[in-house]
């Protein structure tokens, strides 16, 4: 009897000691396991190829979205990610779907303000819609067809961030 007292005490002890280190982790570094820091968000490059849309909606189910990069800063960052883990190519959450040549962030449809667009590109070649960036195009943008298979790149609020100038 006290010896499962004594264990269910200690057991209990343990959780609340393993919860703390967890949440002090949290603290300390804002993302959780399998996530990136970058100013005031966390990033997470899926390997796994998906369409742009199975892409977005993976991005949801974890919480978050398919990246939005409003910085040149951001853009280097997400650039690095892909070049660290492998991927030479990756899917953004933009799209011209509503109006063709007026590309947003979705889900939202916030109008793109910074773009990083390669040469000749967006060309809406047979009628593209998505926003990629890969190493074909040094890691410039480009809109490809929504249907193609690629890597992803999932943003979410890090409420711990530190913003970064810029
Ligand atoms: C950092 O995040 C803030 C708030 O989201 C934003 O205004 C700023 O432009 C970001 N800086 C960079 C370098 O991306």
């Amino acid at each position: 009897m006290n010896s499962l007292i004594v264990t269910q005490t200690t057991g209990f002890s343990m959780t609340l000691i393993i919860g703390c280190i967890l949440f002090l982790l949290d603290i300390a570094f804002g993302c959780p396991p399998g996530w990136t820091t970058f100013n005031t968000s966390c990033y997470h490059l899926s390997l796994e190829e998906e369409s742009w849309m199975d892409s977005m909606k993976m991005c949801e189910i974890h919480g978050a979205y398919l990246v939005h990069v409003n910085s040149a800063s951001e853009d280097t960052f997400t650039t690095n990610l892909m070049v660290t883990n492998g991927a030479g190519h990756a899917w953004m959450g933009g799209s011209d779907w509503t109006v063709e040549g007026m590309w947003v962030w979705e889900p939202e449809g916030e109008l793109i303000q910074y773009s990083n667009f390669a040469g000749g590109e967006p060309n809406n070649k047979d009628g593209q819609n998505c926003l990629k960036k890969g190493i074909s195009q040094h890691y410039h943008w480009n809109d490809q067809d929504c249907d193609r298979l690629y890597p992803y790149i999932c943003e979410t609020t890090n409420k711990d961030g530190n913003p970064v100038a810029g």
